[in-house]
């Protein structure tokens, strides 16, 4: 059975520097390599959905520019569906500079460009597809209110990423089926300090009577922290420690990953699920760069994953 995903989101261009360490402010350091790739979170997550078989279509904003046409090409060389992304004139195409580290840390400045003008009318276009979708993915690199549309006309699974997370995003849980996001993003969302699994137990608690009806909290290489309105118990999905080469993306891998197997293994535990999401996430950081490193012969379930309930 073929998964039908649509991300409403952003798509960038991602300029990568690899060097020992990251700049302080004011300090000049010498990198070791440059490269110039395919990004955004909500490209990133499209394109890992669409590499592990899911049927994805992208709703997205690129600039009239070399790397707006370059993009749509790419989309279409990866299997996601185009229909929805459109190319307009006047504004660049979002970019994204990334410094990456020895040890796999990142920093990232983005300049959103075309993804700022994502609109309501965009999802009023795609309407057909967007209330139809099984699954819809959303992110917070562009606007909030077009997002929040598309989440209200959705019949389907709502999966939301509030990345970067930003405070007024709390208007769109009630509408989430599921919140994933990180420690820090949890925090802001919460007002909780996540910094342990204890206090990520609470933030879900809180963020679980903010409206979604499950939170995931990813916890980098200690896994997954979970729990649901149905099914309060909370489960830590655990993973497979590797030597990070680069994390630049890892969540979006996750999250594309998520939610084809949501809809295509609906039978599966969402522990099982979780913790193979887990593993796409964790052979993403052992490749450099973000959709160059998310598997496309990836097959789930070939273990028991690990997982503990608190
Ligand atoms: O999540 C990783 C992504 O964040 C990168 O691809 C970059 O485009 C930034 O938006
Ligand atoms: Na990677």
């Amino acid at each position: 059975k073929i998964a039908h995903i649509a991300v409403i989101g952003s798509c960038s261009v991602d300029f990568c520097t690899y060097s020992p360490k990251l700049p302080s402010p004011g300090e000049t350091v010498i990198g070791v390599k440059f490269t110039t790739s395919y990004g955004g979170k909500g490209a990133n997550q499209c394109v890992a959905a669409a590499k592990l078989g899911g049927k994805s279509h992208m709703i997205c904003r690129l600039g009239d520019d070399q790397w707006g046409h370059q993009y749509k090409k790419h989309f279409q060389e990866n299997g996601v569906d185009i229909q929805n992304v459109h190319i307009m004139s006047n504004v660049a195409t979002g970019i994204a500079q990334i410094a990456v580290s020895e040890k796999g840390e990142n920093q990232i400045v983005i300049v959103p460009g075309a993804n700022n003008y994502l609109s309501i009318d965009d999802v009023h276009n795609a309407s057909e597809l967007i209330t139809s979708a099984e699954i819809l993915i959303g992110q917070l690199e562009t606007p909030l209110k077009p997002t929040l549309e598309a989440f209200k006309l959705n019949k389907g699974i709502k999966l939301l990423n509030a990345a970067p997370v930003r405070a007024d995003a709390v208007e769109i849980l009630p509408y989430c089926t599921i919140l994933c996001v990180n420690e820090p993003e949890a925090s802001t969302l919460s007002g909780i300090n996540v910094g342990s699994v204890d206090e990520a137990a609470d933030a879900i608690k809180r963020l679980l009577k903010m409206g979604c009806q499950m939170v995931i909290i990813t916890l980098g290489e200690n896994g997954a922290l979970y729990a649901s309105q149905n099914e309060t118990k909370l489960i830590h999905v655990l993973c497979d420690p590797v030597n990070a080469v680069d994390t630049t993306g890892a969540g979006d891998a996750f999250v594309g990953a998520l939610a084809t197997f949501l809809v295509t293994y609906k039978d599966r535990p969402i522990h099982q699920i979780i913790g193979a999401a887990c593993e796409v996430a964790t052979i993403s950081v052992t490749k450099e760069g973000t959709q160059t490193s998310y598997p496309t012969n990836y097959r789930p379930f070939g273990r028991e994953y690990n997982y503990k309930i608190l």
